[in-house]
């Protein structure tokens, strides 16, 4: 197993499913973790499992509400008042299926799934260099998915309205797409640096995700091949130890390299994205 001895991750969304896991297992590896997320009874309790898992482990709770891009950057400054240093960063909370905009008017999967992620990586990029070395590199992590095939075409509209389809099967592939567009663009703003950046599919997992969908996709999911929570998070827990750096900026699942769409290749749309998302976000700085 590999070590991760004295390293501080931050992980969002390691209340339930996938993120949980992979909190357990990094635990396990000896990290210091700190989970961000929006329930404090759900990390908490999840947080009282890591201590007994590993006693010898930090871990802590830090409140951050992904709809409400001011709840970001508070979280952002809790974690930065805490002057340590930030090894990895792991983009992990998501949802999909629910309906609605975010409290700056974003379409909520996209508000959630990738601005709030956007704002809050940018607003810890100085600490992630800080904090590596050639031979140590950070590393950022972004959950994505499969499901980015959804989105077929790009609307720069629909992103500033609540969500418009019953499924919500396109507005959460547009937000999956945009996690690797990030990717994509933040690999290059990276290029110089002594961090690295994956996108991730973790694999169809029987998580908390599928309960606000149609009753119909829940029957599917029930006779869908599906991964356990520890089988999902075997992608993220590779990407966070020993993903090569030529793997830097790539899609992977299954821990290995994948292709993702063509729009999930198109570097044109992820320069425009990054900079409406720095708009949107009040950053105002053109590079990271
Ligand atoms: N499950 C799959 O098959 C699958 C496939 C592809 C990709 N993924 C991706 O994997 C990631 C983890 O999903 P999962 O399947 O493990 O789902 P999950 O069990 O529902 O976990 C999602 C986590 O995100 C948190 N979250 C949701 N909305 C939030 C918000 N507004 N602010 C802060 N935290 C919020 C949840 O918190 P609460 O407990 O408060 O709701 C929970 O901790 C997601 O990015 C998802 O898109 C999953």
């Amino acid at each position: 197993m590999t070590s991760l001895q004295n390293k501080n991750i931050l992980i969002t969304g390691a209340s339930s499913g996938i993120g949980k896991e992979t909190a357990i297992e990094l635990a396990k590896m000896g990290a210091n973790v700190i989970l961000a997320g929006r329930s404090s009874a759900k990390h908490e309790s999840v947080i009282s499992e890591l201590q007994v898992i590993a006693p010898q482990g930090k871990f802590k709770y830090i409140p951050l509400e992904l709809e409400d891009l001011n709840s970001v950057r508070e979280c952002a400054r809790q974690f930065l008042d805490l002057n340590l240093p930030l090894h990895i960063l792991i983009n992990n909370a998501g949802v999909y299926g629910q309906k609605g905009a975010t409290k700056q008017g974003f379409e909520v999967h996209f508000g959630v799934n990738h601005l709030g992620h956007f704002l809050l990586t940018l607003l810890l990029l100085d600490s992630l260099k800080a904090s590596a070395s050639a031979s140590t590199p950070s590393r950022i992590l972004n959950l994505a998915s499969g499901a980015h095939r959804y989105a077929t075409k790009w609307d720069w509209k629909a992103l500033q309205k609540p969500t418009k389809t019953m499924t919500t099967m396109i507005e959460y592939g547009i937000s999956k797409l945009s996690n690797i567009l990030f990717t994509l663009e933040l690999a290059e703003q990276l290029k110089n640096t002594h961090v690295l950046c994956f996108a991730i599919h973790p694999g169809i997992v029987k998580t908390d995700i599928w309960r606000h969908l149609p009753g119909a996709v829940q029957s599917f999911m029930n006779i869908t091949p599906i991964l356990s929570p520890y089988e999902g998070a075997r992608t993220t827990l590779y990407c966070a130890t020993d993903c090569p750096a030529s793997e830097h900026g790539q899609f992977l699942t299954n821990c290995k390299r994948e292709t993702p769409t063509a729009l999930g290749q198109d570097h044109k749309l992820a320069k425009e994205l990054w900079q409406r998302s720095l708009e949107w976000t009040g950053l105002n700085t053109t590079s990271a």
